[in-house]
């Protein structure tokens, strides 16, 4: 939600902060500006549009400065409007600022503050800090006293960086419940909402904690407290991601080259040491009750790990959508709660989290983005070092997030003792998953695009599976639906019967999720529910490893494998689809309408 970046540097800035708001356009992308200090005072650029259109028109890259802030939106207070895009000034010019998050008091401070004279240019919460700032200064406060002032006075959550005229060659920033993170570079220094704002220019961060500011310039950096301005020592981390993984290369889309990363990303997973796995399995195994927690796609994770666990270590584990865990968790010190999260800055997650530790539950997490919020509020966290991922679209932090659970899930069942050899199996058929992922890549993608070429026209899809297909069925239908903006549906097969059949005509493709035979009771059921379709004259796309079956309208041809590595095949299938359908559709597959990754706000 909300791209924030903040350079400053011996060189001219604006080409670097234009880069780095368009790798965080999975934030938002609705409006964007720069803002940078030259002769002419505090010059703000900014419009309504994707930041290489924006840049374009504006003239965004040909700003003058060696410092400066830029900004991604993606609206909750105020339209889509040029008005509203961030910078905002102050009335007087001499404060500039950028905001992500929601400043809950707004309507209170912007009273207050037209009383004392300001005007106010925007419908947004975000202008009131630039006259708050203003006014402080006003009453001969220095810059950062002001700066530190205005931030006591917000209510709600911010990540914030402003640049004021009067000291140039500064950014002051400052995090509250919204993510911010510090980059440390050679005789430079970065701000930005998470490690993609800098990671071509460098690979040494800083994280902020909630109720810190930071002051940074070419010297380096420091960082207070905001309430009681005291100094905070502050350990710099370096960021394994290489700063190429955020480059499309050849690709057409993001979503595209993300997908065909998942070879390599699958390694990563497995690369995760064995011991970060065993302490985790050890501390479920000992817990009374364990809970995933997730949302979105990280939901359809969490549920994928209920059902191994349920299946491989015998163990009841309930994997709540993180939206709705404060009111259905019971959170106690007998709990383990292991949360699910890409960004690790999702805010439904968080609070999951949140409700979890304060009834003394026992946190862990398995996230992607190093330096988020929540590799430091969970007690044990698992980095699955898939790399960055760009498209709004989740897909191989998905993979790497549920072979990390497959591996979880043998470890549970081997301390448990109920492991029957599946432990060691699974290991040797997680290795070869990436030749797998490749092979289907390479034999089906000609297929599914014809497919999708075929199907694009159809405004109603459903995705069906049974066991642990189902939340693989829930994941692909989710896929369909943000990538295409066409009706998707996933379901466990056996729900149909209850009620959708009444929807199923020849109009509606059914994308079955066929385990392989040796699954046989899996099998069967799967077969059953296709009957039912049939016998509605709904259409049957398979994701199959038979050679052809005559129940099967379509088919997709998985590779072989076992039946707990079958799924990922099928997922890789079903991102197929969805990506070539979209494209097909002439969809805006990186950024979908509405979308924005990384939900930091309720
Ligand atoms: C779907 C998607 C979202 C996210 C969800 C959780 O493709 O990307 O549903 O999965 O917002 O985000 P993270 O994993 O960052 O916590």
């Amino acid at each position: 939600m909300c791209g924030i970046v903040g350079v400053v540097s011996r060189e001219e800035v604006a080409s670097r902060l234009v880069d780095s708001i368009a790798r965080l356009e999975y934030r938002g992308y609705d409006s964007c500006g720069v803002a940078t200090l030259n002769s002419v005072g505090l010059e703000v650029r900014k419009g309504v549009g994707p930041v290489a259109e924006v840049a374009a028109r504006e003239g965004l890259k040909s700003a003058h400065g060696t410092f400066g802030i830029a900004h991604t939106r993606w609206a909750t207070h105020g339209g889509v409007s040029r008005e509203n895009a961030h910078p905002h000034l102050s009335c007087d010019g001499q404060f500039a600022v950028v905001h992500n998050g929601i400043i809950s008091n707004h309507h209170a401070l912007r009273r207050e503050l037209l009383d004392r004279g300001h005007r106010f240019l925007s419908e947004t919460d975000t202008e009131v800090i630039a006259h708050l700032i203003e006014e402080i200064y006003r009453q001969e406060a220095p810059v950062e006293e002001a700066f530190v002032q205005a931030l006591r006075r917000l209510e709600g959550s911010f990540a914030t960086a402003m640049i004021a005229a009067v000291e140039p060659q500064k950014i002051l920033c400052a995090r509250d419940k919204s993510p911010l993170i510090l980059g440390i570079g050679d005789e430079e220094c970065f701000v930005g909402s998470d490690v993609n704002a800098f990671l071509p220019y460098t690979r040494t961060a800083v994280e902020l904690d909630d109720g810190e500011y930071a002051v940074i310039s070419r010297d380096g950096f420091s960082v207070r407290a905001i309430a009681s301005r005291e100094i905070r020592k502050k350990r710099a981390m370096n960021i394994q991601w290489s700063p190429q993984s955020a480059e499309k290369a050849h690709y057409r889309h993001y979503m595209e080259k993300e997908i065909c990363e998942q070879p390599d990303v699958i390694r990563r997973a497995l690369q995760v040491p064995q011991r970060e796995i065993s302490e985790l399995a050890r501390r479920m195994s000992a817990a009374k009750r364990n809970v995933f927690v997730g949302v979105g796609t990280t939901y359809y994770v969490a549920l994928f790990g209920q059902y191994l666990l349920a299946a491989l270590a015998g163990e009841f584990a309930p994997a709540l959508s993180s939206d709705e865990a404060g009111t259905l968790g019971v959170w106690d010190p007998d709990t383990l709660v292991l949360a699910i999260s890409q960004s690790g800055e999702t805010f439904d997650t968080l609070q999951a989290l949140r409700h979890a530790k304060a009834g003394g539950a026992q946190t862990a997490a398995i996230v992607n983005v190093p330096g988020s919020t929540m590799t430091r509020e969970a007690k044990l966290v698992i980095e699955q070092n898939s790399g960055p991922e760009i498209c709004v679209i989740s897909t191989k932090a998905a993979m790497a997030q549920m072979v990390l659970l497959i591996r979880l899930a043998a470890e549970i069942a081997r301390l448990k003792g109920v492991d029957r050899g599946t432990a060691s199996r699974l290991a040797a058929e997680l290795e070869v998953l990436p030749e797998l992922v490749q092979a289907l890549l390479a034999s089906q993608r000609v297929r599914i695009r014809e497919l999708a070429t075929r199907y694009h026209g159809m405004r109603s899809w459903f995705f069906l599976g049974r066991g642990i297909y189902t939340p693989v069925a829930y994941e692909s239908a989710l896929k369909m639906k943000e990538v295409t903006y066409l009706h998707a549906e996933g379901m466990a097969g056996g729900f149909l019967k209850h009620g959708t059949l009444s929807l199923i005509d020849p109009q509606t493709p059914c994308v079955f999720l066929v385990p392989n035979r040796e699954d046989r009771e899996l099998y069967d059921l799967t077969m059953s529910s296709m009957a039912e379709v049939r016998a509605r004259a709904g259409r049957v796309i398979a994701f199959a490893f038979d050679e052809g079956n005559e129940s099967f309208d379509e088919m997709v041809a998985l590779p072989e494998t076992s039946p707990w590595i079958a799924p990922l095949l099928h997922l890789v299938g079903a991102q197929l689809l969805a990506y070539e359908t979209a494209v097909v559709l002439g969809r805006n597959v990186d950024r979908p309408r509405s979308l924005a990754k990384s939900v930091t706000v309720a």
